[in-house]
């Protein structure tokens, strides 16, 4: 069986980003679970806000282009969400946007259909981004990804880690595992 290749990144760009964190955790037990796993940083990839004036005379950016590439050359993605106003934040949506627009050579929404997504996120706040998870599904399951019904919320996010940005409590890691472990198996499932 091929291994299925996971593309792990946070909808957050700032340094100090509880979902980072949240994200290296899962990219750690989908290795664990035998994945093979692309860590991305979105602060490392930039990307203006979507204008279609802008494309229409420059194209895809560069950096829209990379982020393609990545969704393409993976089966499935792990994509630790924060929650703003209720909803998907603007990093992640503009990337997105971006990726979701037509090239030459690509089916529409290539790089989108048919890969599985285990979503999870973190918020100081009591819901831990709940909400917002809401928002991603939809836009994701609409793109024509297949969206794990498992997710992970961590509630608390500013007291949820240790100084080596590990939880402090097992319950959030077992959690995650159990969501690596469905992604990767439901992943393999369909590359085989
Ligand atoms: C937030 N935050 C937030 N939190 C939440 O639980 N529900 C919400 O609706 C919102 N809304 C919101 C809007 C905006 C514009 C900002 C900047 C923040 C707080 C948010 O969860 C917190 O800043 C997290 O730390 C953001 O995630 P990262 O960057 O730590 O991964």
């Amino acid at each position: 069986m091929a291994t299925p290749k996971i593309l792990v990144f946070a909808g957050s760009t700032r340094k100090g980003s509880f979902n980072k964190k949240l994200a290296k955790v899962a990219g750690e037990a989908l290795r664990a679970a035998g994945a093979e796993v692309t860590e991305l940083d979105l602060r490392d990839i930039p990307m203006p806000l979507y204008d279609g004036d802008l494309e229409a005379t420059e194209g895809l950016p560069p950096n829209g282009r990379r982020f393609k590439d990545l969704l393409l050359a993976h089966d499935g993605f792990l994509i630790a969400s924060p929650e703003y106003n209720s909803s998907i934040s603007g990093v992640l949506k503009n990337a997105i946007d971006w990726a979701s627009r037509p090239a030459a050579n690509e089916k529409p929404l290539e790089c989108f259909q048919g890969k599985v997504v285990g979503l999870c996120s973190t918020s100081p706040g009591a819901l831990g981004g709940l909400r917002g998870l809401v928002a991603v599904r939809s836009i994701l399951g609409n793109v024509g990804c297949l969206v794990l019904p498992m997710q992970v919320v961590v509630a608390h996010a500013h007291e949820a880690f240790d100084e080596n940005d590990y939880f402090k409590d097992e319950k959030f890691k077992i959690s995650v595992q159990k969501l690596a472990a469905e992604l990767y198996t439901v992943t393999a499932k369909l590359k085989s």
